[in-house]
């Protein structure tokens, strides 16, 4: 059984009797997998309060808040393990991470300090307020070079399988692809589950991610981590920013996104002289991915769905795939992904 608000209340002050009181207060996120509360930490002797985040994940998810049972069955079976790799993680990582008070893996439970507390704003938060400026874009692409290299050399676990989330992820792409197209599929089906594979984080929400006034970066939520073609990384957070794009949150369009590749590269070169971007396989990733989200509406913010969720731009995004996995000219370079995804919007 989940536990409620009340059970994950009483829970964690028998878990933190030694730390001092916890009250919780509201839901910050309600999740699908995972119910993440703000709380107030009354210091045990002291008596000052703190602000605090209490994060529970479910043992059981429910059927309707996922796409199907055979999901739940192959990706979310075992949900509470990946908060535990997620603080595995983020143990290991060199860049920022939520501050942990204390980790209770038994119980699928991280009590940690609010980050909003050091001025740190999420990432979506930023966006949906057009507080965001171009310098953000390096501390992106430095984020996910550095990301990428932790995860490479220090992380060698996963909680679920790299089939199934391939399944989960490109599920879209097979059912619209037919005939002579299923090369594409098939073509990114082996990319994605390439022998020469890493531990790579698949799941860069602008919710996973926070930036401060400095613009610090800092992430978290990394439990989904699994081993797969480390070249989605980048791919993955460049079609989340294109929604914010098409949506009119970031302007400058196509310029933000060079920057955060540009940034990516001048980092990640550091750590391997020789990495060039595989841009075919940036550009399949990037329209596979960009389908996928387009039929799940849910998981994004409604500032954005209402706006990208419309007919008009629904069927762009339908054509712009169907342009790019053209048979006798498909897109190959990300300058070309790029133009055409503007032209498809004007
Ligand atoms: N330490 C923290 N301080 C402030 N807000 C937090 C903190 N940790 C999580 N949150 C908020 O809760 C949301 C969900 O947390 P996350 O760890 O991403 O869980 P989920 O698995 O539900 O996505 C985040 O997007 C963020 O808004
Ligand atoms: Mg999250």
């Amino acid at each position: 059984m989940n536990l409620s608000k009340e059970q994950i209340e009483k829970k964690v002050n028998k878990l933190m009797s030694e730390y001092g009181e916890i009250i919780i207060k509201e839901i910050l996120a309600w999740g699908v997998v995972s119910d993440v509360y703000s709380a107030m930490l009354i210091d045990k002797t002291t008596k000052k309060q703190t602000n605090i985040v209490v994060k529970y994940t479910k043992l059981n998810i429910e059927k309707s808040k996922i796409f199907s049972k055979k999901d739940i069955e192959e990706s979310f079976f075992n949900a509470q393990a990946t908060q535990n790799l997620d603080i595995l993680i983020q143990n290991i990582l060199s860049s920022n991470t939520p501050k942990i008070i204390k980790h209770f893996p038994e119980s699928s439970i991280t009590v940690m300090y609010n980050f909003t507390d050091e001025k740190f704003k999420l990432l979506q938060t930023r966006l949906l307020e057009k507080d965001i400026s171009i310098n953000s874009a390096k501390k992106l692409g430095e984020t996910l070079a550095i990301l990428r290299k932790d995860l490479q050399q220090n992380v060698n676990i996963q909680i679920e399988s790299s089939q199934s989330q391939f399944n989960e992820r490109f599920l879209e792409l097979k059912v619209l692809l037919y005939n002579w197209r299923m090369d594409f599929y098939n073509q990114i089906e082996e990319d994605f589950l390439q022998e020469n594979k890493y531990i790579t984080w698949t799941d860069w929400d602008p919710k996973n991610f926070a930036i401060d006034n400095e613009w610090e970066s800092m992430v978290f939520d990394l439990g989904r981590a699994i081993k797969c073609d480390p070249d989605f990384m980048l791919a993955n957070l460049l079609w989340h920013l294109w929604l914010f794009v098409i949506a009119g949150y970031l302007e400058n369009n196509s310029i933000f996104l060079e920057k955060v590749i540009e940034w990516f590269l001048e980092k990640y070169k550091e750590f391997d002289k020789l990495y060039e971007i595989d841009e075919k396989k940036f550009v399949n990733y990037f329209t596979a991915s960009l389908l996928h989200r387009w039929m799940a509406m849910r998981w994004i913010d409604p500032r954005i769905a209402n706006i990208i969720w419309e007919d008009s731009l629904k069927y762009a995004c339908i054509h712009f795939w169907d342009m790019v996995f053209d048979k006798n000219n498909s897109i190959t370079t990300i300058k070309k992904l790029f133009l055409l995804l503007q032209e498809i919007q004007d």
